[in-house]
């Protein structure tokens, strides 16, 4: 058994009103909270606007919170963005950054996401720092370079086991109901992770979460989470269904 918690993370990304987010909050924080102690930990991450009221619903269950991403500075001139001590004031003990859909819709450069982590780490968040190959790049045999180069650039120094997971997402997987074979996520895994030993040491490597994300769903979660480097998953749509959820986290 490893030491690793497993994560089961989802990602909201920019779906669903008041109502619905208190739903699925409501639906998952009485399913955790019927099952009673887990040795999975559950995280959500709603759209930064929704996250008050999810926090308001989930207070009490011991589903954690996260926001989507966060602005690299601490406050200030930057209209639109959302600041890691924001996220924290409204219950947040996570962020995402480095989603592929944040690096293609706003151009975020591994240095932006360095920055970003950074700032998480600064306020007390873990950082989900998300990794991943387009379908250009496996198809020209680069995987493991562009995610040997995402480790090399968006983990920024300071970076431990515990203030940090990282999110093996590959582009081509997101949202498109495809995936890696088992054996090549687990070859991807265990790459970053050995790239990720280079960066802070080979036993905080050992102790820190890898999420997999891209089509992670009911059917294909237990085979995905029971690989020996796969330490959970980072959700998008199957994790706005409570049942589809459920039955992910069900198999970590
Ligand atoms: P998906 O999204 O589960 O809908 O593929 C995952 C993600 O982008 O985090």
């Amino acid at each position: 058994m490893s030491a690793r918690r497993t994560l089961i993370a989802g990602n909201w990304k920019m779906n669903g009103l008041t109502a619905e987010a208190k739903a699925l909050a409501g639906g998952l924080a009485e399913k955790m909270n019927a099952v009673g102690d887990v040795d999975f930990e559950m995280l959500i991450c709603p759209p930064a606007i929704l996250i008050p009221v999810v926090a308001a619903v989930v207070q009490g269950s011991n589903i954690k919170l996260g926001g989507q991403d966060n602005h690299a500075n601490a406050a200030g001139a930057h209209t639109g963005d959302t600041s890691t001590a924001m996220l924290k004031d409204a219950g947040c003990t996570y962020a995402i950054v480095g989603h592929s859909e944040r690096r293609t819709d706003h151009g975020e450069t591994d240095q932006v996401v360095n920055d970003k982590a950074a700032a998480a780490h600064a306020n007390g968040l873990i950082a989900v720092i998300c990794i991943g190959e387009t379908e250009a790049q496996r198809d020209a045999g680069k995987t493991l370079d562009v995610n040997g180069r995402q480790i090399a650039g968006s983990v920024p120094d300071g970076s431990t086991a515990e203030n940090t997971v990282i999110a093996y997402e590959p582009v081509w997987a997101i949202g498109t109901g495809r995936t890696p074979t088992s054996q090549e996520v687990q070859d991807v895994h265990a790459f970053i992770r050995g790239e990720l030993a280079k960066k802070i040491g080979d036993n905080e490597a050992a102790k820190t979460r890898i999420l997999y994300g891209g089509s992670m769903n009911p059917k294909n979660a237990k085979e995905l989470l029971a690989l020996p480097d796969v330490d959970g998953g980072l959700i998008g749509g199957a994790s706005l269904k409570v049942d589809d959820f459920w039955t992910v986290a069900q198999n970590a």
